[in-house]
């Protein structure tokens, strides 16, 4: 049975599966999930002939929400204390595994791996491992080689690993699929971390000058105590923070913030704005009609807003959400990019980023 693995918060794997589900349907490819509960893995059985590479070839992972990251699944691999290089060398090549696919192999561990000696030995087994690897024939020469893809082997424990392959350009940017951002002493939150994260995912990095850069104007909706405005402010932005909530002192004294102390979903700006962000807690449906309106009156060129998703049916309550939006901007004749994730940094929520095109 050919099988990807799913990546995404513990929690989240009925969602990821059901996502992933629909999308594979949606190309003309059939299968079905087997979750294993808070462990933010979930195994992706393909129904029919195609290989895993096949369909991941044809989705694209930032089309994705609830899945983070993604690979093909070669096989799981029993790992012997006495030599676990040797045992990966011996599983590939009973695979006839074609050494000019990848140029360099990742290790990496659940996100709910709590065995800090597991940790400290994904670190350290890397040089070996490469080495081995390489001087077996199973990776490129050259380390730095342009290749299609990246063995991925996931240390479920010491004795355990599941391999497999990533394809360049549609996996998680991020070392291991988790963004590592620093919080800064100066933020006023650790809400911070979550625009930051938005802005990794959501924007090319060639073109943050375009979309942040240039003292552009942004509102932050249920801003208090300050963390995005914060980001937005030292991107060089004049920003209207709309909470009655108190704003951190020290952001206020930048002299670039206005706070205005008033209902985020009633407020609307006098002139347009580049940025509407928004993080209020509140009904996901109420918060997408915002964004709708916002867009569709052009009073801001660029959205990020959270949607806080209920416990039960947060798959089925993003659909709704998503319909919502698109229906609002066809109406509005707008040409839009809608995107959304689970961040890294979200908890019971996903972000969403949309870009008026024209
Ligand atoms: C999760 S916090 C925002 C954190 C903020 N993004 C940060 O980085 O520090 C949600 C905020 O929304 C505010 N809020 C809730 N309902 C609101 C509304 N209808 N209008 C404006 N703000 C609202 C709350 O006062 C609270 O400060």
């Amino acid at each position: 049975m050919q099988q990807v693995m799913l990546i995404c918060r513990p929690g989240f794997e009925a969602e990821a599966g059901q996502e992933l589900t629909d999308q594979a349907a949606s190309v003309g490819v059939f299968g079905y999930f087997q979750p294993v509960r808070n462990s933010g893995l979930v195994r992706f059985s393909i129904a029919g002939d195609e290989k895993p590479e096949e369909l991941m070839s044809r989705l694209a992972l930032g089309d994705l929400v609830f899945v983070r990251d993604w690979f093909a699944i070669l096989g799981d691999c029993p790992l012997p204390a006495q030599d676990r290089v040797g045992a990966v060398v011996e599983f590939l090549r009973d695979r006839n595994w074609d050494g000019t696919l990848c140029a360099r192999v990742e290790v990496r561990l659940p996100e709910t791996n709590a065995d800090r000696d597991l940790g400290n030995f994904s670190k350290k087994w890397m040089a070996p491992l490469s080495k081995g690897l390489r001087g077996a024939g199973l990776l490129k020469a050259d380390a730095n080689a342009v290749s299609r893809g990246r063995l991925e082997i996931l240390l479920t424990g010491f004795e355990q690993a599941i391999i497999g392959f990533s394809l360049a350009g549609n996996r998680s940017p991020f070392v291991g699929g988790v963004p590592r951002l620093r919080l800064s002493a100066s933020a006023p939150s650790r809400s911070a971390l979550k625009l930051e994260e938005a802005w990794k995912v959501f924007l090319p990095r060639d073109r943050w000058l375009d979309y942040l850069g240039g003292g552009k104007k942004a509102v932050d909706l249920g801003a208090a105590p300050g963390g995005w405005t914060w980001q937005l402010v030292n991107q060089g932005m004049m920003v209207t923070a709309v909470d009655n909530g108190p704003m951190q002192p020290e952001l206020m004294a930048s002299g670039h913030v206005e706070h205005v102390e008033a209902d985020g979903y009633a407020w609307r700006p006098k002139r347009a704005v580049d940025w509407m962000v928004c993080d209020i807690v509140d009904k996901p449906r109420r918060t997408a009609r915002l964004a709708v309106d916002w867009m569709a009156g052009k009073r801001c060129r660029y959205t990020v807003f959270n949607l806080k998703l209920p416990m039960k049916k947060r798959y089925e309550e993003w659909l709704a959400c998503r319909e919502l939006i698109i229906e609002g901007l066809a109406e509005a004749g707008l040409n839009c990019r809608l995107s959304a994730r689970h961040l890294y940094h979200d908890r019971e929520e996903i972000t969403c980023f949309i870009e008026r095109l024209d």
